[in-house]
């Protein structure tokens, strides 16, 4: 994103402020939110937010937790080169511009309380809840529907559950769905083209909203962040993990799959021990 396009989106004198030293200025934002692996301050100007990417490792909804020097970094630099690319396609998203190591200036959504979970490979959940093998390729790409409530384990849900409760209407799920499996295979290619296969993934979505007083005024927009801590990617010869499973198994190594997947899409990465 150009300094250019932040001065029209946001005004000279901002543009200024956000790019005036390149580390993070913590202390003087006000912080809204602080999640697993991020955190929300309040953004430069009313619309936006900016996310900040901890070092923090959660699995298994927190009971299990590191912090892995370097994380953060990886994740803010992966998730602006997918979501600037897939923004390129011309589906919608939060993501304005990264501002420095650790942070990114977002589009301030009101998030939809579903993570949208695509499935090209069973891995993960699906194979202790339907008793498949790991690595068994699904016969169509599956998408599955999870309530974002850490207290309740962010139980599996249906559609009917998303209808009843008006978590979203049909038409915002159709689009939901239609942009999920457009960045599915958008992602399938971009990963296979480095020699990664795309095993499954986790997307979060929010509206936007052109007027408050117009509620059915907004735009669907994807949300959140798009890196190897929400995806499940196998080295494609090896079928070698370079995503979160590294820490969920304790397998090791997780920094330098991170790294991996970073050189492998031409992404430069600041010196991580400085
Ligand atoms: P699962 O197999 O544990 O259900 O995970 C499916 C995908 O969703 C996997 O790529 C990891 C991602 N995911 C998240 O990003 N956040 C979560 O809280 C969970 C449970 C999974
Ligand atoms: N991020 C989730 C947690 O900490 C789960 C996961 O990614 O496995 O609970």
């Amino acid at each position: 994103m150009s300094t250019q396009f932040l001065n029209v989106f946001l005004g000279e004198q901002y543009t200024r402020h956000l790019f005036l030293g390149t580390k993070t200025n913590m202390t003087k934002r006000k912080q809204l939110y602080e999640g697993k692996a991020k955190v929300i301050f309040e953004g430069p100007e009313a619309g936006t937010l900016v996310q900040y990417f901890k070092d923090d490792a959660t699995a298994f909804n927190a009971q299990k937790k590191d912090v892995i020097k370097g994380k953060g970094v990886l994740n803010n630099y992966i998730s602006e080169h997918i979501m600037t690319a897939v923004g390129d396609l011309g589906i919608p998203g939060h993501f304005i511009a990264r501002l420095n190591d650790r942070e990114q200036l977002i589009r301030k959504l009101e998030i939809i309380p579903i993570e949208v979970v695509v499935r090209n490979v069973a891995a993960g959940s699906i194979c202790s809840r339907l008793g498949l093998d790991e690595g068994t390729t699904l016969n169509n790409t599956l998408v599955e529907f999870c309530l974002k409530d850490d207290s309740l384990g962010d139980p599996i849900i249906a559609p009917e559950h998303i209808f009843t409760f008006g978590w979203t209407t049909k038409d915002e799920l159709e689009i939901i769905v239609e942009d999920t499996l457009r960045i599915n295979d958008f992602l399938t290619g971009l990963f296979l083209g480095i020699g990664v296969r795309l095993i499954d993934f986790k997307l979060e979505f929010g509206r936007l909203y052109h007027d408050q007083d117009a509620a059915d005024d907004n735009v669907i927009m994807l949300a959140d962040e798009i890196s190897p801590d929400n995806c499940r990617l196998w080295d494609a010869q090896t079928n070698e993990k370079m995503d979160k499973d590294r820490f969920r198994r304790d397998l090791g190594g997780l920094v330098e799959a991170y790294q991996e997947i970073a050189n492998r899409l031409g992404i430069k990465i600041p010196d991580l021990d400085s």
